[in-house]
């Protein structure tokens, strides 16, 4: 049946043959690639270096038989219980849900304590009153104040709300392997928002101060449309009270300009507070001032309302805003140095009791880095509301300080209330994930954010409350950091912008627990080691007097090279005891045993053998009586040469018979055997290289005589010529000359002056023998005179054949002629007498006046 489909369609079947063929192919390529990504387990020797390796495991076998302890975690190369391979293990230890958007106004109930303040729209109030019921008990202690206390109840309130989860995470990660954690982030409503408006309060700035004082109220009405929980508070700046930032003539220290105070610093005007009537009495109360440089000292001011978290009054689960308004440029650190202040920024609090900044003349302005690691540390996002014309300068800015932005405030700062809105509203719908992983941890977020595709980013945008965006944190420990102090450490990520973080305890999984002194696999004067030694791991670990695997050689009997393996092996390089060919015991190779008793390994590291040399005809060094085997090398008797001693030492062979030089002069003479030159005439050949390709032989030199003396003809066969000049040989004759390839005869074929071939042979073994054809081959004789006369006759025949042809023809014409003539007579009806062609010779005319008279 088969045969007979197979037969049918056998294309069908050949198809199918080669698909498999090609399926098969793809596998295995398949496999080779995977095998060859695979890392290579086998060179570990240590249990922390191997399981440093991606998805090998440790044999912690005592006595352990196999290739090596470190292999490919599937193979099943090591009993169950022996194996060591720690897994990616992931353990979730806070998972507080996410805050719903309208539950954060119910969390958010700290915000109780400022239904004391006096400037609370009716609505949101009486919400308040509301929850406040449900709030924590210490609502009733906070009224009304707004000190420090009160910070600290509303953080205590607002740290209800969840807007990371989970929280806390414990990961234990192998090396290069990646463990994907999910992150979900969820803006809740109402979460507090903190405000701080920092003002360049220059001479300049006097009439946007004018409108911000008036601008307070509907300032925090509008955050609180957003977010009930809102506090607002104020600071001011000029610059360094210095040469040449401001003028330091007496009179104008005091009244820079017309009425106008004297120049500082940075001035806190009002912690952040929810008290919006204190905010625009602060604002309208603070007095213009006036300096000599454009720029301003505007970092000294964003340093300190960043580093004096107390005396801003910054809650720790808020979002902060600070909102920065200049008209001017900016000194950054190094400007210093104009005024004579050269001591870095440090980045502290220097803040007097009153809120003035003391160090203002001691340091020097703080830089970018510094200023952007302070707003990182402290979860503060920068709002630059500067003057078109600043505009381009701050945008720059913006690009080096994270979670910050830039927008343009009219001259007048009427539009302040709608730019901080815009700009909150901005960061606020925006989430980017950042961590503080370093060097050796690598994290890459994934999120499809809204509803986008799966990509890696870390920022989500156009988020609304309550809207939940879930990250994938891609971790990944690319290798173990040297301190194994790192090993373990805690990596936070968290929002930008808010204080809330997803903890991760990450634990690195670098080392071996049976490297450690206390764990199972750890055993001193282990029993497996020959009580000489520390079993970790399965490995011994010898004290100073002894060593080998299992500890078994004592030092004060070897003399000792290199220690144990080392003095089994070549160099440090090579990889095997004894070549591979000897099991190295306590320090000295014992070569392993042929089954033919024959073969023998020597040598100190094995690396010798007598069975392993060149071979001819399949005799080891060309058999016995030739040479013998040495370490690989054949060592010849006398009379033969070569690397298997198959050539004789002398050159007899090479002599071409008769004497002369060795292979004729044209090659050289290797094992016996001519090896023949080439000269630009070719290459020779010959047995003794005698042989050249365009000579001619000696066919021409050898001619004239054969000639003379075989048919007595040629350019010698005058007088005794032939005598004198043929003396070298006599040519034997022979019916018909052949050559025989095996004898180095050379055959000569000549025409002589009659057309006549002659051929003879000669050869040259020892002496000169010419054999010669007996007769010429001559063309038979032709007789010209015949050829002539013939074509002569032939010529007349074919004339006498035409002519009489031409007779024959016209002879029937005539006749034929005749006949017709003699029809046509015959048929004529007229007599001889009346020919029509006859005339009378008489003719007879009438007169026609002769009247008959
Ligand atoms: C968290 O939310 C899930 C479902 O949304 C709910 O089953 C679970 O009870 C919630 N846990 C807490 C502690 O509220
Ligand atoms: C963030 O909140 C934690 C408590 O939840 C607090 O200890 C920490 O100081 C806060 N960080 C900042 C920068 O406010
Ligand atoms: C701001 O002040 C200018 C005059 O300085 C005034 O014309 C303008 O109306 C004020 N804007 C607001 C919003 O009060
Ligand atoms: C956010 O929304 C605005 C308008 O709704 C749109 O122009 C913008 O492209 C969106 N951004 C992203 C990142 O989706
Ligand atoms: C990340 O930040 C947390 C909290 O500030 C700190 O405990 C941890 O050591 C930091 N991790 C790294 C890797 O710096
Ligand atoms: C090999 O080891 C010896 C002794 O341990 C050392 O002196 C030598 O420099 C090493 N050579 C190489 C090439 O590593
Ligand atoms: C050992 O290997 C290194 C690098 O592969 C090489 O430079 C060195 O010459 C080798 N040493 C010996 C003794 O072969
Ligand atoms: C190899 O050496 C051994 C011992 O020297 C000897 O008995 C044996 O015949 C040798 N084998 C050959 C093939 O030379
Ligand atoms: C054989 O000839 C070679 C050159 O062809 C020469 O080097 C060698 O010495 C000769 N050997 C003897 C034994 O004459
Ligand atoms: C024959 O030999 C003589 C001298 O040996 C020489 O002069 C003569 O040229 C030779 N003849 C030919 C035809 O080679």
């Amino acid at each position: 049946m088969i045969l007979q489909r197979s037969r049918r369609c056998p294309l069908a079947l050949l198809l199918v043959v080669l698909l498999a063929a090609i399926a098969g192919q793809t596998d295995g390529q398949k496999a080779a690639n995977l095998n060859s990504n695979q890392p290579a387990c086998g060179g570990k020797d240590k249990c922390s270096s191997c399981i440093q390796t991606e998805s090998c495991a440790w044999c912690m076998q005592p006595g352990f038989k196999g290739q090596s302890r470190c292999f490919q975690a599937n193979s099943n190369q090591c009993p169950e219980e022996f194996v060591y391979n720690p897994r990616t293990d992931v353990q979730i230890l806070l998972n507080k849900n996410l805050t719903l958007a309208s539950t954060g106004y119910a969390a958010g109930g700290g915000a109780a304590g400022y239904g004391g303040g006096a400037q609370i729209s009716g609505g949101s109030s009486s919400f308040y009153q509301e929850s406040s019921s449900s709030s924590s008990s210490s609502s009733s202690s906070m009224s009304g104040s707004y000190g420090s206390q009160y910070s600290a109840g509303m953080s205590a309130s607002s740290a209800d709300i969840v807007q990371i989860m989970p929280q806390s995470v414990k990961l234990q990660l192998r090396v290069n392997e990646k463990h994907n954690l999910k992150v979900s982030y969820s803006q809740a409503g109402g979460y507090p928002v903190d405000l701080y408006y920092l003002m360049d309060l220059s001479k300049s700035m006097e009439d946007d101060k004018e409108n911000l004082s008036e601008l307070g109220d509907k300032l925090s009405e509008t955050m609180r449309s957003i977010t009930s929980n809102f506090r607002l508070g104020f600071g001011s700046f000029v610059d360094k009270v210095l040469m040449p930032y401001v003028s330091t003539i007496k009179k104008n220290l005091n009244e820079p300009c017309e009425k106008c105070s004297a120049p500082y610093g940075y001035h806190n005007a009002m912690a952040l507070s929810t008290d919006t009537y204190k905010f625009s009495q602060e604002v309208k109360s603070a007095k213009v001032s006036g300096n000599l440089d454009a720029p301003e000292g505007g970092f000294d001011a964003i340093m300190q309302a960043i580093a004096c978290r107390q005396q801003i009054g910054w809650r720790e689960q808020a979002r902060r805003l600070l909102v920065f308004s200049t008209d001017a440029g900016f000194h950054y650190a190094g400007d210093g140095k104009l005024g004579g202040v050269i001591a870095p920024n440090d980045g502290e609090c220097h803040l007097s009791p009153l809120g003035d900044y003391t160090h203002s003349t001691e340091q020097d302005y703080p830089s970018i880095s510094q200023i952007n690691q302070k707003v990182k540390d402290n979860a503060i996002n920068i709002i630059f509301a500067v003057t078109a014309s600043q505009y381009s300068v701050y945008q720059k800015l913006v690009g080096q300080i994270q979670g910050s932005s830039a927008a343009i405030l009219s001259s007048d700062s009427s539009n302040v209330v709608d730019l901080v809105r815009e700009e909150y509203a901005k960061i606020s719908s925006s989430v980017e994930m950042k961590d503080n992983a370093t060097g050796d941890v690598k994290i890459t977020y994934f999120s499809s954010c809204v509803h986008g595709p799966e990509m890696q980013t870390s920022k989500c945008d156009n988020l609304t409350v309550g809207q939940q965006v879930s990250f994938t944190a891609q971790i990944q420990v690319l290798k173990c950091p040297e301190d194994p102090r790192d090993w373990t450490q805690t990596i936070n990520i968290s929002p930008v912008g808010i204080n809330e973080t997803m903890q991760i305890q990450l634990e690195m999984l670098c080392a071996c627990p049976c490297e450690k002194p206390g764990s199972i696999g750890y055993q001193e004067h282990s029993k497996s080691c020959s009580e000489h030694g520390t079993s970790m791991c399965g490995i011994c670990n010898c004290d100073e007097n002894h060593f080998g695997n299992i500890c078994e050689c004592s030092a004060m009997d070897v003399t000792l090279k290199n220690g144990n393996d080392a003095s089994c092996r070549a160099d440090n390089n090579s990889t095997t005891d004894c070549s591979g060919r000897g099991n190295c015991v306590c320090g000295a190779c014992e070569c392993f045993k042929r089954s033919n008793p024959e073969e023998v390994i020597s040598g100190p590291l094995c690396e010798c053998d007598n069975f392993s040399c060149e071979r001819n005809k399949n005799q080891l060094c060309s058999g016995p009586d030739h040479g013998t085997c040495d370490c690989g090398r054949c060592i010849c008797k006398p009379g033969w040469t070569g690397s298997s001693c198959a050539c004789q030492a002398s050159n007899d062979t090479c002599m071409p018979p008769g004497g002369g030089e060795i292979c004729s002069g044209h090659g050289t003479c290797e094992c016996g055997v001519c090896k023949c030159t080439v000269n630009e005439q070719g290459r020779f050949s010959g047995r003794h290289c005698e042989k050249c390709p365009t000579c001619s032989g000696r066919c021409q030199e050898l001619k004239d005589c054969v000639q003379c003396q075989m048919y007595k003809t040629g350019v010698l066969k005058n007088g005794d010529d032939c005598a004198r000049n043929c003396t070298a040989f006599v040519p034997v004759g022979v019916e018909k000359v052949e050559v025989d390839e095996h004898k180095d005869e050379q055959m000569c074929t000549f025409f002589d002056e009659d057309d006549c071939k002659f051929m003879f042979k000669y050869s040259e073994q020892g002496e000169l023998i010419v054999h010669a054809q007996e007769e010429k081959e001559c063309p038979p004789k032709v007789f010209m005179l015949g050829i002539v006369l013939g074509v002569i006759a032939a010529i007349v025949l074919v004339g006498l054949a035409i002519l009489l042809l031409w007779k024959l023809l016209t002879t029937i014409h005539d006749r034929r002629e005749f006949a017709r003539f003699e029809k046509e007579r015959m048929n004529a009806k007229w007599d001889t007498g009346e020919n029509p062609i006859y005339k009378q010779a008489t003719s007879t005319f009438k007169n026609p006046m002769y009247a008959g008279k």
